[in-house]
Order: structure tokens, then sequence, then C-alpha cells
């Protein structure tokens, strides 16, 4: 029998896109696939984790075993969600490719097209990371994830600090989004570097483990 190192943890996994609504017919995201979110969520639970899932819109089956899944659309209503929540749990996994920025209104009715050009003024969506990582107990994990395109470790190295995470896990967006296959950096604070490559299955177990031994 696979051994048990989150038997007693309660899990909260963000996973997924979140989708920013434009007017009643359309919205903007990510090509975010919640393969990762969807992995961590299932090898948690075969940890022995109690798991949350707060997932936005993928094409993915739920996981079967999890304890809890909520199903939700925009970053604002993962935020609420996700506060709602997060002070019950031991290990906070923020996964999800949030949008950063939404439009600062949506349109009641749909957009005609008219004008060659249209603009639409967005606003800054609440950074759910941002806000775990300076609110939690310093009994509380949190792992925040960082898809770059460039200067992947440093800016990974960066949001650990400025969200206040333990641990980030940073990738190139270009070669993993969407993919079954994943390669990592996993940035703890105060510790080297970790690079891990593998199905997202593999890279989340391994990833799991290390969270159990190499914080606090
Ligand atoms: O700053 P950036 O969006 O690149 O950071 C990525 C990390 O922050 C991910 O863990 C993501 O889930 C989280 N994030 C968030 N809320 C946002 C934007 C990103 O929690 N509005």
């Amino acid at each position: 029998a696979e051994e048990k190192p989150l038997a007693g943890k309660k899990v909260l996994v963000t996973a997924g896109p979140t989708r920013e609504s434009i007017d009643p017919v359309r919205y903007i995201s990510n090509h975010s696939s919640g393969k990762m979110g969807y992995a961590i969520a299932n090898v948690a639970k075969r940890l022995g984790a109690d798991v949350c899932l707060i997932t936005g819109p993928t094409c993915m089956e739920y996981p079967y075993f999890v304890d809890e899944i909520v199903k939700v659309e925009s970053a604002r209503e993962m935020f609420e969600n996700v506060l709602e929540k997060y002070d019950d749990y031991d290990i906070l996994i923020m996964c999800a490719a949030v949008a950063d920025y939404a439009p600062a209104e949506s349109a009641k009715e749909k957009i005609k097209k008219s004008s060659d050009k249209l603009v639409i003024e967005l606003s800054k969506t609440p950074d759910i990371l941002e806000y775990v990582g300076h609110h939690k107990r310093s009994a509380q994990i949190v792992v925040g994830f960082a898809a770059e395109t460039q200067n992947i470790i440093e800016n990974g190295y960066e949001k650990l600090v400025k969200k206040n995470a333990d641990v980030i896990v940073a990738n190139d967006a270009r070669k993993v989004m969407g993919s079954d296959k994943t390669e990592v950096y996993i940035i703890f604070k105060g510790k080297a570097v970790v690079n891990l490559e593998g199905t997202k299955e593999e890279v989340a177990k391994e990833l799991l483990k290390r969270v159990c031994t190499d914080t606090h």
C-alpha cells in the first residue's frame, strides 16, 4: 500500500482558468486546462488528505474521490469561495490560472458590432494567492504557481516574496499549458530550487511529498 503522508491534513486546491464576462455571450480567459490542479487534488486524496477543489470551467472530468468540489467562473467568485474556506485548511495550493484583469463592467446586453475599434476597460482582479499568503496562520502552508514565459526562476522568487508564499512552483507557460506532462522548478523559502519533470500526476506526488517534508 502507498504511504499516506497527508493523513489528517486538509488540502484546498484551486484549479483551471477563470472566465471574466464581457457581455452575456463573451468572456476573457486563458489556456489553462486544469490538469495540474486536478492531478494535485487526486494525488493529495490518494496520499491521505481531506481535499476540497475549487475549480474554474474546464473540460476535465471532476476528480471522483475528492471530498468537496466547488465550481466557479470568475476570479471574484473564486476569491470569495477561497476566503470562505481557507481558514479550515492546512495546505493551500493555488494552482488556478486566475485572470489578472476582468472587464470593469459586464454589459447587460450583447455588445453590437459597429465601430472598427472597440475598447473594453479592464480592472485588476483580487489576487487570491497574495491574500491568503498575507493572512495565513503560521502553521498553514501556502503553495502558489507561476506560469512564466521568461526568467522563470527569477520571476518565481519574486512571487514567493511578494505573495508571502511558502512555495512557488514555477514553469514555462508555453511548454506546459494543456499538456499531460510538465516541467517545474519548485522554489522553497530559503532552500535550493528543485527541478522536476514528468507527468502532472508524477510531479504532483513529488511536490506534495516535498511540501510535507521541506516546509517548516
Ligand atoms: O502574479 P501571477 O498571476 O503570475 O501569480 C500566479 C499565482 O498567483 C498562481 O498561484 C495563481 O493561482 C495566483 N493568482 C491569484 N489571483 C490572481 C492572480 C493570480 O491567486 N488574481
